[in-house]
């Protein structure tokens, strides 16, 4: 039985990698993206390699245009094995700079997006008695960095949502994946949206800190290929972990805080991240 996977946000980065990933593994895959006149550099590859990848609009955004992605797929396919929650971005700025709009259009991508995409989903995986939802979380769903509260928030409560979820869906079949990679190279970091932080604001100095500090693990990111091929890995285990971490700074990071108590750890990454 071909088995069907849906990505969401494959237009680059994680997404576009996972999608490929998928396809190479012999998932009939879905690489979903907003906007479509993006898809050429995907449907390049999977040509080339002969790939089961069929690209197809879903704005996570939008609920009709996730009703629809997913009733043409359920109509084509009669299932889905495997959901990635991956699409979102970075929204840059300290809290009193940021509006609360800004947050809401935050937490519509990163957070109800999510929601959107599991409530037209699961109905499917519960009644085959089998799925895999994969939410792409981040370092950031666990530990908070300043000048990023809106994307911080975003992802701690996308963290909730997963464990939550966990327990209600597994007797129907249905397993919940947190992955949680650390900085990755991708568009997210040097396009990510900056609000208006404003040539006075009290917070510009933290602000342009934590930007440098970004900017300077950009350079020692890790490849996206890495996140995809945790997915891969994870998807193939029979009882897969609530949660995987992927990158060197990642497990620093979430080992440090571990060890330490919450003021130790604050302090720690203080002198680690914004000290100069
Ligand atoms: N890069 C990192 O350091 C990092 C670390 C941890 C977690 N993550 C997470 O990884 C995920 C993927 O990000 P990335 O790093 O691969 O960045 P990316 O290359 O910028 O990819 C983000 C993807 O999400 C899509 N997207 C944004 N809003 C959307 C919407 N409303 N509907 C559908 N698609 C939408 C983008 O589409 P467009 O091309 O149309 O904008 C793009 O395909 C995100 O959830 C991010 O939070 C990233």
């Amino acid at each position: 039985m071909e088995k069907v996977a849906v990505v969401t946000g494959s237009s680059s980065g994680i997404g576009f990698e996972t999608a490929l990933a998928l396809a190479r593994d012999g998932f009939y895959t879905y690489a979903t993206m907003r906007d479509i006149t993006k898809a050429g550099s995907i449907q390049d590859i999977s040509k080339k390699e002969n790939l089961k990848l069929e690209v197809i609009k879903l704005d996570v955004d939008n609920e009709d245009s996730i009703k629809s992605a997913i009733s043409k797929i359920f109509s084509e396919k009669n299932r889905i094995d495997v959901l990635v929650n991956n699409a979102g971005f970075l929204l840059f700025g300290c809290l009193e700079d940021i509006s609360v709009e800004d947050v809401k259009a935050q937490f519509e991508t990163n957070f109800f997006g999510v929601i959107r995409l599991i409530k037209e989903t699961a109905p499917i995986m519960r009644k085959q008695g089998s799925g895999i939802i994969v939410n792409v979380s981040s370092i950031a769903g666990r530990i908070a960095f300043p000048a990023t509260s809106a994307y911080i928030s975003s992802k701690f409560a996308l963290e909730g949502l997963s464990e939550s979820m966990r327990y209600e869906m597994s007797p129907f079949g249905i397993k919940t994946i947190i992955i949680e990679p650390g900085v990755i190279k991708t568009n997210m970091l040097s396009s990510f949206k900056q609000t208006t932080t404003k040539p006075d604001s009290p917070y510009k100095e933290i602000s342009e800190k934590v930007m440098n500090g970004i900017k300077m693990m950009g350079q020692m990111a890790t490849p996206p290929s890495d996140v995809a091929k945790t997915i891969i890995k994870a998807i193939k285990t029979e009882d897969p972990l609530p949660r995987y971490i992927v990158g060197n700074d990642a497990s620093m990071f979430l080992e440090a805080k571990k060890m330490k108590t919450d003021i130790e750890f604050e302090n720690y990454l203080k002198k680690e991240l914004f000290s100069n």
